[in-house]
């Protein structure tokens, strides 16, 4: 009787510390989810086409020249700083962004 009793008591008791050792890693999984889910999504641009930066160009002249809204300009050109054009820089003037 004793015996039974300490056998169903360790297997409870190890049933116990592998139920407590799942806890945390669910948990963890849990927290990384829901901090992933808060960043903003990466919308990554496909150039098909570029055009190289003249003296005196300016964004506005370069999306103008080739009837692209500013929106879709700077959609396909991320990062761009348009207050440091440099002659001769590459920007997309025609792609997609998915
Ligand atoms: C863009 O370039 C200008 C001129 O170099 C600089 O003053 C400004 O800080 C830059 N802006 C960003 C967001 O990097």
């Amino acid at each position: 009787m004793a015996k039974s009793t300490n056998a169903i008591a360790i297997i409870l008791n190890l049933a116990l510390m592998l139920a407590l050792l799942h806890i945390f890693p669910v948990a963890e999984s849990q927290f990384f989810g829901n901090g992933l889910s808060t960043l903003t999504p990466i919308h990554v641009p496909v150039c098909d086409q570029v055009y190289g930066v003249n003296s005196g160009d300016t964004c506005l002249d370069v999306a103008k020249n080739f009837n692209l809204p500013t929106d879709f300009f700077n959609s396909i050109n991320p990062n761009l700083n348009c207050s440091a054009l440099f002659i001769g820089q590459w920007l997309c003037v025609d792609g997609t962004v998915t």
